[in-house]
C-alpha cells in the first residue's frame, strides 16, 4: 500500500503543480512507482502531463469529483509507492477530500503576504479535517521560489515561525527552471533542482510522508 500526498493550498499560483511535477518526476527517477491525481479543474497538471513531459513514465489520472477521488486514490495506493494529488487553488470540496485522506499534507508557501495567509488558512483546514477524521492528518510547509536572505522570505518565515507551522527544512530556490518546467517538460532530476528536490524526498520519507523506495527497501532487506 502507497502513500497519498496531498499538495494543497487556498492560494492559486503558489506552486503547487510546479511542486507537484518535481516531486513526481524525480521519485519516478528513483524507481518508485509513482500515481497522479489531478483534482484541479484547469486540469494543468494533466495537460502538462500528456503534452510535454518527457521522463521517467508515472500514472497520471484526473479527478475532480470529491467522492470518486477518495476511491480512485485508494485504488492506485494499491499499486504505486506513491499517490501525488494536485489540488485546487481555492477552498472547495474536492481539495477537501484529498486533505481528508492524505497520509501527508504539502502546503507550499511563496514569500508574498498572500501566500502566508493561505498556508496558515490551509493548515488551520487540515487540523479541522483532522479533528472531523479523529485523526492527525500530518502536514507540512514547503518554501518555494524561495531566495535565502531575501526580505519579503524573512518576513513570511517571521509570521510562519510565529505560528509555529512546522516547515520543512529543504526548500525550493527562486530558479528559472522551475519557470521553464511548465514548457519543456523536462524535469530536472541533476544539478540544483535534481538536488533540491533529492533532499525534499529524502526529509519526506524521514517524515514517514512517503515510503522508502523499492530498491532500498531491497537493499535493507538484504543487509
Ligand atoms: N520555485 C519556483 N521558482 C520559480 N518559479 C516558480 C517556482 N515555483 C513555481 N513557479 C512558477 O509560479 C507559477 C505558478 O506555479 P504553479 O505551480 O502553476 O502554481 P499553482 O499550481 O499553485 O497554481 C508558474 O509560472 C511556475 O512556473
Ligand atoms: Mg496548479
Amino acid at each position: 500500500m502507497g502513500n497519498i500526498v496531498t499538495v494543497a493550498s487556498g492560494k492559486g499560483g503558489c506552486s503547487k503543480s510546479t511542486t507537484v511535477m518535481i516531486l513526481s518526476a524525480n521519485l519516478a527517477a528513483r524507481g518508485y512507482r509513482v500515481a497522479v491525481i489531478d483534482a484541479d479543474r484547469n486540469q494543468s497538471f494533466a495537460s502538462w502531463h500528456a503534452q510535454a513531459y518527457e521522463g521517467p513514465p508515472f500514472t497520471c489520472r484526473s479527478e475532480v469529483d470529491h467522492i470518486k477521488v477518495v476511491d480512485l486514490a485508494g485504488e492506485l495506493a494499491e499499486n504505486h509507492d506513491a499517490v501525488i494529488v494536485d489540488t485546487a487553488g481555492f477552498e472547495n470540496l474536492t481539495a477537501a477530500s484529498a486533505i481528508g485522506m492524505a497520509d501527508h499534507v504539502l502546503i507550499p508557501c511563496m514569500p508574498d503576504r498572500g501566500s502566508v495567509r493561505e498556508t496558515m488558512r490551509t493548515a488551520q483546514q487540515v487540523a479541522s479535517l483532522s479533528k472531523a477524521a479523529r485523526r492527525t492528518i500530518p502536514y507540512s510547509v514547503l518554501l518555494t521560489r524561495w531566495k535565502p536572505r531575501g526580505l519579503s522570505e524573512r518576513a513570511a518565515l517571521d509570521s510562519l515561525e510565529e505560528e509555529k507551522l512546522p516547515i520543512l527544512v529543504q526548500s525550493f530556490g527562486d530558479l528559472a527552471d522551475f519557470t521553464k518546467l511548465s514548457f519543456s517538460g523536462t524535469v530536472p532530476t541533476t544539478g540544483k533542482v535534481g538536488d533540491q528536490a533529492g533532499s525534499l524526498i529524502a526529509e519526506l520519507v524521514a517524515k514517514g510522508a512517503i515510503p522508502l523506495a523499492k530498491a532500498s527497501r531491497v537493499r535493507g532487506k538484504a543487509a
